[in-house]
């Protein structure tokens, strides 16, 4: 498969740099996109290509394009960081790349090349650079996608697609800042079940899990937390991030950390990834395992279990600090962020700002 060049054909009107500056202060999450985006075509036959930077812009959509009706529609999420030399490095992009490729393969969409992907985003941050913002733990959020783009309602795949990535400065995902979420335990409701779509960073999963979110908010929770679809008894993740559990240190050794093992449905997070490695690095014990509510419920009882948090390229690391559920509501140990948590976090958020040294070749530079 052949990589296309990107033509670089940048705004003329870009913002000020007032006006940047204004919304750099308080970017809040999702809410602000750059001057530019990266569009590349699929079609059938012809594979990649008219890869082109173009101001960012709305799209015009014929009310028959296939992704409306049959959602053929995926997505990514990495974060460019602003560097302490004041360069600029994304965060495992290979890692979004492979995944991306892997969501398509689900789908039943073309596969997009690793050195596109990687190519596209690092065009779209080298144009939009002064988006990164260089104020603690902010970023440029990075939404590369991909959907159908034939028009018609036969059901099958599409024939034509179109990638984007488009940029979002970031700020806390959680405008609380690192305040321990309550969560809620979808009984009713499921993600995703053994052969679905659950491992894809697909558009559908996301829609499905709407109604539960909902329902968390309901019971006054922040988040969802999904269980798996047969027994309702493993926990699987959240909406946008996975779950690990902090184990009680014994006399002779360091905490258990502990994340739920991939089921096949529920999303191999990148944050998880890197955390099962860091983790390791600060002398944790590291494990994938199966984890059940009771486990969580009798855990909290009898203090072996002292610390649970979600991880995700939005939230990086956001404590959990209640759990309700139709069959009982408990404090994850005194509710308040973890000592095991904020380090991790830390750690995580040293690497990616460049404070401590990339020692697994985890960040791209510019
Ligand atoms: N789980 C879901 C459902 C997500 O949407 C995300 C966010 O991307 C994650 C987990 C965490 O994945 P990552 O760490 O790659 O951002
Ligand atoms: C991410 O962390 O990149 C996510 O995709 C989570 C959410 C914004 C969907």
């Amino acid at each position: 498969m052949t990589t296309p060049t990107i033509e670089l054909k940048p705004s003329a009107h870009p913002l000020s740099d007032a006006e940047r500056e204004a919304i750099l202060a308080n970017p809040g999450f999702g809410r602000h996109f750059t001057d530019h985006m990266v569009t590349i075509r699929w079609t059938e036959g012809r594979g990649w290509h008219d890869a082109q930077l173009v101001p960012y812009a709305p799209l015009s959509i014929d009310p028959a394009n296939m992704t409306l009706h049959y959602a053929q529609s995926i997505f990514e999420g990495l974060k460019a960081y602003r560097q302490p030399d004041g360069g600029v490095a994304t965060f495992r992009p290979q890692a979004n790349a492979e995944r991306f490729q892997a969501s398509a393969r689900r789908l039943a969409m073309p596969e997009l090349p690793v050195e596109t992907f990687i190519a596209a985003c690092d065009a779209l941050v080298t144009q939009d650079k002064a988006w990164v913002p260089s104020e603690g733990e902010q970023s440029l959020y990075l939404r590369p996608f991909m959907f159908a783009t034939e028009v018609g309602l036969g059901v099958k795949p599409a024939n034509e697609y179109l990638f984007i990535v488009i940029a979002s400065p970031a700020g806390a995902y959680f405008p609380g800042g690192v305040k321990p979420v309550s969560v809620w335990l979808s009984e009713e409701y499921v993600r995703a079940a053994p052969g679905g779509t659950g491992a894809a960073k697909c558009a559908g999963n996301y829609a499905a899990s709407l109604v539960a979110q909902a329902e968390a908010f309901e019971h006054g929770c922040d988040q969802v937390v999904w269980l798996d679809a047969i027994e309702r008894r493993w926990i699987e993740e959240m909406g946008g991030m996975n779950l690990y559990f902090v184990y009680r240190a014994e006399s002779d050794r360091k905490e258990r950390i502990v994340t739920p093992e991939l089921t096949g449905s529920l999303l191999p997070g990148i944050t998880r990834l890197s955390l099962l490695q860091i983790a390791e690095d600060l002398g944790y014990e590291v494990a994938e395992d199966r984890i059940s509510v009771d486990d969580w419920k009798n855990g909290n009882e009898n203090g072996g279990l002292t610390e649970v948090f979600a991880c995700g390229t939005a939230a990086v690391i956001t404590p959990v600090g209640s759990v309700k559920s139709t069959r009982a509501n408990w404090t994850v140990a005194d509710g308040q962020p973890g000592e095991v948590t904020m380090k991790l976090r830390r750690a995580l958020l040293d690497i990616q700002t460049g404070v401590t040294a990339d020692t697994h070749g985890w960040m791209h530079r510019l």
